[in-house]
């Protein structure tokens, strides 16, 4: 008997333009896992709500964000591409896994306070549970790796937490997902300005988007922030530096990284020529995706029949589940 494809589900939210973290932490390895497992990717319109989007940037956002991934190279034919919205069935699941998640432990979520610091007007009972829906996202389909940069750790050990204590008190029904990435340990992409990590909708300047034009990049990588040359040689890398490196290992040939490495070793390094040649790698790679990515968004119906198919696909999945669970739970009645 053929052993079934390991699940795997991940997840964006559409607030923004998708940059070089939500690629290198998430998106490459979709693309790699498309071709070994049974893969689920979505588009988290709900988990955008909790920070109050306008509603008429939505729907381009979420068209947007479908037509990056797959000009990134994910196959809609491959996986269930879908919006989160359109599988109802996660919505019944939230409700119900709500009931295992205590308030205390949602309070001490290092995202949740980020957002209490960051939008005080704004702390509604969305962001609170935030960790339980995004646990269902994965539960529903019962996946066992979820492909996320670093940033999402934490919500990762809620989710097993949860899916513990659900299969402790109504029996087995979830395995534990773990985060997932090919190499060694999560990604996360650090912005150009040394300040915290790429993100969609902060320090945009300090953020490579897959939308950006040529002449853009080469001028956010130009105003990256180095911390000059000591003239010591053997002197350690300041960590400016080391992220511009950090990124050229992503874009760059290994010469091209073995070449910079040592030009600061040996203190002869010129960040001039430096930020040119990543800026030139960068651009290399970038704008076969932005174009690709212009020319799907200009077909809304076919991005509008994958969302359709890839809905059915999470949905056919995620009601096996749900109907399972509320037998457990003792809620299914015929
Ligand atoms: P989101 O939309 O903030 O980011 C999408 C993915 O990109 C990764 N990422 C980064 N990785 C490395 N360096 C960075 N600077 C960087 N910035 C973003 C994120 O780790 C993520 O993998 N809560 C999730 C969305 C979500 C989800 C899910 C993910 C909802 N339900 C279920 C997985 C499974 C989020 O806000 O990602």
């Amino acid at each position: 008997m053929a052993t079934e494809k390991e699940i795997v589900v991940s997840g964006i939210r559409p607030t923004g333009y998708l940059h070089l973290g939500n690629y290198f932490g998430a998106i490459r390895n979709y693309i790699r896992m498309q071709e070994e497992f049974n893969c689920y990717f979505f588009v988290a319109d709900w988990h955008s709500l909790t920070t109050h989007p306008d509603p008429k940037d939505l729907p381009g956002n979420v068209m947007r964000v479908l037509a990056e991934n797959i000009a990134s190279g994910l196959d809609p034919e491959k996986v269930a591409l879908y919006v989160q919205s359109d599988v109802p069935e996660i919505a019944e699941l939230y409700l119900l896994m709500n009931t295992l998640a205590y308030i205390g432990e949602l309070e001490k979520v290092p995202t949740f306070k980020d957002k209490v610091r960051l939008q005080p007007q704004n702390v509604n009972a969305g962001l609170l549970t935030y960790p339980v829906l995004m646990a269902v996202d994965i539960l529903i389909q019962r996946a066992s790796k979820v492909p996320v940069g670093k940033d999402q750790g934490q919500h990762l050990e809620m989710a097993r937490n949860f899916a513990q204590r659900f299969n402790n008190r109504y029996g087995n029904l979830f395995p534990e997902p773990e985060a997932f990435n090919y190499g060694d340990s999560l990604v996360r992409i650090a912005s150009l300005d040394g300040e915290g990590k790429m993100s969609k909708s902060e320090n945009e300047m300090a953020t490579i988007y897959l939308s950006d034009e040529d002449d853009k990049i080469i001028k956010k990588i130009k105003k990256a922030k180095t911390d000059s040359a000591t003239g010591i040689v053997g002197s350690p890398m300041p960590e400016s530096v080391q992220n511009l490196i950090e990124l050229m290992k992503l874009v760059s040939t290994a010469d091209v990284v073995d070449f910079y490495t040592k030009a600061w070793d040996d203190q002869t390094i010129r960040f001039g020529d430096m930020k040119g040649q990543l800026a030139e790698d960068m651009v290399k790679f970038v704008a076969p995706i932005r174009e690709k990515a212009k020319d799907l968004q200009e077909n809304k119906d076919y991005l509008q029949k994958i969302m359709k198919a890839g809905a059915e696909k999470a949905r056919a999945r995620a009601s096996e589940t749900l109907s399972e669970a509320k037998k457990l739970i003792g809620i299914k009645y015929y």
